[in-house]
C-alpha cells in the first residue's frame, strides 16, 4: 500500500505524520519504506541520518534514474527502510519541465520495490509541485494532516479541490485514507470551533483521533528518533499509535 502525505501547507506534520506512522508499522512487524520528497530533507535528518550524508537521495533516482534499490537505506528501526531526500531536489520542476512521463518516475521507481514492502511513506514537500504529483500518481492513498487555525478549512477546501482536478485530468486512482488533525491545541475555543468546522465539513473523513501539542514530538527528531523509541509512553505516541490502527482499519474498508 503506497500511501502520500500530503498538504501544500507548510508545517503541518507531514513530515511527523510519515515518519511515525511508518516507524509505528514498522514496529508491529510490517516491512515499510519511508520515502523523503522534500529538499528539506526534514524526513531523514528526524530520523538521524547527519547532514552530511544525504547523497544518493531521491532526487538520484527521480532525476538521473538511478534504481531507486541502489539508495534504499536501513533505519535504526528495524523493518523500516528510507530513501533520503537532499537540496537536489529543489530543482526537480525545472529538470522534469520537458520530459516526457515526468509524472511517472516515481511510480516507476517503486514498482521495481513494491512488492518488497507491505507500506510505503511519501512525505511531500510543502507545494503541490511536480514532487508531489508524482507521489498522488504513485499513491494508493493520501493521507492529509491538518493543523487547525484560522483559514485551515478554506486551506484544506482548496487543496481537496486541486487533487479532485488532478485526479480528473489525469485519471488518477489515489483514494483518501483521512484527514488528520495535528499540532491541536484543545484548550483553544478557536481551535475546537476550528475542528468542529472540519469535521462537519468532512464528517466520514477526519480521524477521530487527533495529535495534540506535544513537547516530545517536537523534540523527538532532535534525537534522531520516531516518538515511539524517543518517549513511548507520551501522548504523541499514543496518539499516532491509534491513528496506525485507525488508517488500517479505514484502508480495509474501502478496499473491501
Ligand atoms: N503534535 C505536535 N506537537 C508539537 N510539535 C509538533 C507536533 N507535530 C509536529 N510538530 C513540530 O512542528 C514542526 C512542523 O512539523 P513537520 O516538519 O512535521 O511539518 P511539515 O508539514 O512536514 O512541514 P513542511 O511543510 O515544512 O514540510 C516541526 O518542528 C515538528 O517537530
Ligand atoms: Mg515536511
Amino acid at each position: 500500500m503506497i500511501i502520500a502525505v500530503i498538504n501544500n501547507k507548510g508545517g503541518t506534520a507531514k513530515t511527523t505524520t510519515s515518519v511515525n506512522l511508518a516507524a509505528g508499522l514498522a514496529r508491529s512487524g510490517e516491512k515499510t519504506l519511508l520515502v523523503d520528497l522534500d529538499s528539506q530533507a526534514s524526513a531523514a535528518l528526524s530520523l538521524g541520518v547527519p547532514n552530511h550524508d544525504l547523497t544518493p537521495s531521491m532526487s538520484d533516482a527521480l532525476l538521473q534514474g538511478r534504481p531507486i534499490e541502489e539508495i534504499i537505506r536501513s533505519t535504526a528501526q528495524p523493518g523500516l527502510d528510507m530513501v533520503v531526500g537532499n537540496m537536489d531536489l529543489a530543482n526537480t520542476d525545472l529538470h522534469l519541465a520537458d520530459v516526457p512521463g515526468r509524472e511517472r518516475r516515481l511510480i516507476r521507481q517503486l514498482q521495481r520495490v513494491r512488492t518488497d514492502y507491505a507500506w510505503v511513506f511519501l512525505d511531500c514537500p510543502p507545494s503541490l509541485s511536480m514532487l508531489s504529483i508524482n507521489a498522488l500518481v504513485a499513491a494508493d492513498f493520501y493521507l492529509i494532516p491538518v493543523k487547525p487555525e484560522y483559514l485551515s478549512l478554506q486551506g484544506l477546501f482548496n487543496l481537496d479541490l486541486a487533487i479532485k482536478r488532478l485526479k480528473k485530468g489525469m485519471n488518477l486512482a489515489p483514494r483518501l485514507a483521512g484527514i488528520l488533525l495535528t499540532i491541536v491545541h484543545p484548550s483553544s475555543r478557536v481551535v475546537r470551533q476550528n475542528i468542529n468546522e472540519i469535521r462537519k465539513n468532512y464528517p466520514e473523513d477526519v480521524f477521530e483521533t487527533y495529535i495534540r501539542q506535544d513537547v516530545r514530538l517536537l523534540e523527538a527528531p532532535a534525537h534522531g528518533q520516531s516518538i515511539f523509541s524517543y518517549s513511548p509512553g507520551s501522548s504523541g505516541a499514543r496518539a499516532y499509535a491509534r491513528i496506525v490502527e485507525d488508517m488500517k482499519a479505514r484502508i480495509k474498508r474501502a478496499a473491501t
